[in-house]
C-alpha cells in the first residue's frame, strides 16, 4: 500500500526520506509526493509527481527543495486516480500544514461536506485532504500540537499511519497511528518516522513501534509518544535485526529473479528456527501444549498467496496430524456468521503480518476469545502484536510484490508445524518426525535443483513460445490444485495474462468448453498413484479436444508425459511436499514468461505490496 516516510534531524531530509521511498516504492508507486520546511525560504515547500518515484526525482532534481524536516509519501490509490493533485503530501487551507497517509479514512465525505461547509477548499479527490484540513480547524481552536491531534483522531474514522510536517514548527514531526503501522527510527541527533523499517534500515539500528491508537511528537533528539486520551507512554526501542537492511538485488535482474534464487536458504534458515524450539516448542510460539493436544479443529485465514499456502496445509493438517483443517479467505470470513468454538486453533497467515483483512478477522476472533496463532515473515508486524502466539518464517525481506520465498517458505513451516503437532498428539513417532524434517529439506534442495535444471530451456525455449499466449488454464487436484491456484496467480499478476485455475475434476463440469489449440493448459501432476491415474485421464481428455499440455510430473509418470506438448520432470518426493519441489520451477517460468512479455516485474500494474486496506 502507501508508504509514509519523515525525517527530522540535522541532515537535509529529502535525500534520506527520497530513499527510505525508494526502498518502499514496491507497496505502492502510482504517484509521489515530498514535503519538508524549506532552508532558505522556511516555508513548507513541496514537489509532487504522478507516475513512477524517478519523475518525482526529476522534478526533485530540476527544482531543488531541502530542509531539516520533511515528509515524503509513495501511493496507491484508493480514494481518486493517480494524479499530481491526488498524490500526497496533502495541505490545509493555509498551507502552512502538510501531511502523508496511508490508510482510509471512512467517514471522509462527511467530514468534507462539513468542512466545506466552513469554507474549507479541498484540491483533491482523496479522502487524505480531510484530515490536513481537520487538523487545521483543531490547531486554530486548540493552539496545541498535542490537543489537535486528539481532537483530529475523536473525529476520524478509519485506518491511518499519518505523519504531519508544520510550517509553524520545523522542530517537530507528528506520526499518528491507528491500524496501520509507524514506526520511529532513533538516530543521534535525528530521526526517522515510517510505515516500515526498510525506510531507514542501515541509517539507524534502533527503532520504536508505535502501538495501536497512538501518536508521537518527534523532536531530533526525543520521540515523546502518546495514547489517543492524550496518556505519555513508555515506548521500548528495540534493535533492528540486521538481515532487513540487505535489498540489494545482488546481480538479478529483478528481485523476483533473486528471491526465487534465495528459496532453499530460507527454507533451511525457516526449519532450523523451528528445529531449534526442542521441548518448549509450544512455549516459545506461544500456544499452549494443551490446545495442541485438544484442537479439534484447524481453520488457517489469508490472502492471496498466503492462502494458498494455507489451502496447501489443509492437506498436512488432516493427513498427518489427523485435524479436521479448513482454510478461509479474510475477506470473505469476516462477513459469514461465526460461530465460536473453543477448541478450534486458527493460524493466521500474512507474509507482512500487516494485511487489513486477516488483521480484521484475527480482531474478531480475540474479541470472542478464540486462539489465534500468526504465521508471519515480520517480527514487529501488528499481527505478531495482535496474535496470542506466533510462528515466523525466516524468508527475510520481500521486495517483489510477487510473492516468492514467503510463499515457500510458508507451506515449510506449516507442513513442520503439522509434523510436531502429529508428534505431540502421539499420532506420528519420533523417528517419523525425523523423517518429515529430513524430507523437507530435502525438498529444498529438490527445488533449487529444479531452477538449475530447467533455468536454460524455460528462458531460452519456454518463455519464448508461452508469452505469445493470451490465456491459460492451470490444473490440479488434491494439494496440487491450490498449487495450481498460486501459478495462475502469479501470471496474472507479473505477466498481465488472463489464467483460470481449476481442480482437475471439475473439468468436465464445464470448463472443458475452453479447451483448444490457442490455451494452453498447465498441468500439475501428483506422486500419489490413485490421484496420478485420474489425472492421466484428465490430461487424455485434453489432448482429445486437441488442447495444447503442458505438464508437471514425477519421475515414473511416462504415460503422462508421453501425452504433454511441454514436459517438466521432478524426482519423486513424498506426496505432501510434491509441491514444494515443483514451487521455484513454476515461479521461474511465469516469472520468465512476464519478462519476455516486457513487464514490470517487481512492480506490476495496480498492485502493492501489503495490502493495508480492506
Ligand atoms: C501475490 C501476493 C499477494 C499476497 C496477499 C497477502 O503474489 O503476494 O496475494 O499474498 O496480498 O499478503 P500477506 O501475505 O502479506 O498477508
Amino acid at each position: 500500500m502507501c508508504s509514509v516516510v519523515g525525517y527530522i534531524g540535522q541532515r537535509q531530509s529529502c535525500a534520506l526520506v527520497m530513499e527510505g521511498l525508494a526502498r518502499l516504492e514496491y507497496r505502492g508507486y502510482d504517484s509521489s509526493g515530498f514535503a519538508c520546511v524549506d532552508n532558505e525560504t522556511r516555508r513548507l515547500m513541496s514537489a509532487k509527481s504522478a507516475g513512477r518515484l524517478s519523475q518525482l526525482v526529476t522534478r526533485l532534481q530540476e527544482k531543488p527543495i531541502d530542509g531539516t524536516v520533511g515528509v515524503g509519501h509513495t501511493r496507491w490509490s484508493t480514494h481518486g486516480v493517480a494524479s499530481e493533485a491526488n498524490a500526497h503530501p496533502h495541505f490545509d487551507c493555509t498551507k502552512k500544514i502538510s501531511l502523508v497517509h496511508n490508510g482510509i479514512i471512512e467517514n471522509y465525505l462527511t467530514l468534507k461536506k462539513e468542512l466545506e461547509a466552513e469554507g474549507h477548499v479541498f484540491l483533491s479527490q482523496t479522502d487524505s485532504e480531510v484530515i490536513a484540513h481537520l487538523f487545521e480547524r483543531a490547531f486554530e481552536q486548540t493552539k496545541s500540537c498535542k490537543k489537535a491531534v486528539m481532537q483530529l483522531v475523536s473525529q476520524l474514522h478509519g485506518a491511518y499511519a499519518v505523519v504531519i510536517v508544520m510550517e509553524e514548527h520545523p522542530e517537530l514531526l507528528i506520526g499518528i497511528r491507528k491500524s496501520s503501522p509507524l514506526c520511529i527510527g532513533v538516530g543521534d541527533g535525528e530521526m526517522f518516522i515510517a510505515s516500515d523499517v526498510l525506510a531507514f534500515a542501515g541509517k539507524t539500528d534502533r527503532v520504536s513501534f508505535l502501538p495501536e491508537k497512538t501518536f508521537t511528537l518527534v523532536t531530533k533528539d526525543k520521540a515523546a509518544v502518546y495514547d489517543f486520551d492524550g496518556q505519555l507512554l513508555d515506548l521500548p526501542v528495540e534493535k533492528l535485526d540486521s538481515v532487513w537492511t540487505a535489498t540489494e538485488k545482488q546481480g538479478h535482474e529483478h528481485y523476483m529473479l533473486k528471491e526465487i534464487y534465495e528459496q532453499k536458504s530460507a527454507i533451511y534458515k525457516t526449519v532450523s528456527l523451528c528445529q531449534s524450539f526442542g521441548e518448549s516448542v509450544w512455549n516459545s510460539i506461544g500456544i499452549s501444549a494443551d490446545l495442541i493436544k485438544n484442537t479439534k479443529r484447524i481453520k488457517i485465514i489469508g490472502c492471496g498467496t498466503s492462502w494458498h499456502a494455507g489451502r496447501i496445509a489443509e492437506f498436512f493438517f488432516e493427513e498427518i496430524t489427523r485435524i479436521p483443517t479448513t482454510a478461509v479467505l479474510a475477506s470473505e470470513f469476516r462477513y459469514r456468521t461465526f460461530f465460536p468454538e473453543l477448541d478450534t486453533l486458527y493460524i493466521a497467515i500474512s507474509q507482512s503480518g500487516e494485511t487489513a483483512d486477516t488483521l480484521e478477522v484475527v480482531r474478531m476472533l480475540n474479541a470472542h476469545g478464540q486462539k489465534v496463532l500468526a504465521l508471519t515473515n515480520v517480527a514487529s508486524s501488528t499481527l505478531v502484536r495482535e496474535s496470542e502466539g506466533f510462528l515466523l518464517t525466516q524468508a527475510g525481506p520481500e521486495l517483489a510484490v510477487a510473492s516468492t520465498k514467503a510463499f515457500t517458505t510458508q507451506v515449510a513451516a506449516l507442513y513442520w508445524l503439522a509434523a510436531r503437532m502429529a508428534l505431540e498428539r502421539t499420532v506420528i513417532s519420533d523417528g517419523q518426525f525425523k523423517q518429515c524434517q529430513e524430507e523437507l529439506l530435502m525438498t529444498a534442495n529438490i527445488l533449487e535443483n529444479g531452477l538449475d535444471a530447467y533455468k536454460y530451456q524455460i528462458f531460452e525455449k519456454l518463455a519464448l513460445f508461452y508469452s505469445n499466449f493470451s490465456a491459460f488454464i492451470f490444473l490440479g487436484r488434491h494439494s496440487t490444485y491450490p498449487f495450481a491456484l498460486e501459478a495462475a496467480l502469479k501470471l496474472k499478476e507479473i505477466a498481465y495474462v488472463f489464467a483460470q485455475a481449476y481442480p482437475a475434476g471439475e473439468l468436465k463440469h464445464g470448463p472443458i468448453a475452453l479447451i483448444d489449440e490457442k490455451t494452453p493448459v498447465c498441468l500439475f501432476s501428483h506422486p500419489d498413484p490413485l490421484i496420478y491415474q485420474k489425472l492421466l485421464s484428465n490430461a487424455q481428455e485434453i489432448k482429445a479436444r486437441k488442447g495444447h499440455l503442458i505438464v508437471f510430473a514425477f519421475e515414473g509418470q511416462t504415460e503422462l508425459q508421453a501425452l504433454a506438448d511441454t514436459c517438466l520432470m521432478f524426482p519423486a518426493v513424498n506426496s505432501h511436499l510434491a509441491v514444494l519441489s515443483m514451487t521455484g520451477v513454476m515461479q521461474l517460468f511465469m516469472y520468465a514468461i512476464a519478462r519476455a512479455r516486457g513487464c514490470d516485474i517487481d512492480r506490476p500494474r495496480n498492485l502493492a505490496k501489503s495490502v493495508t486496506v480492506e
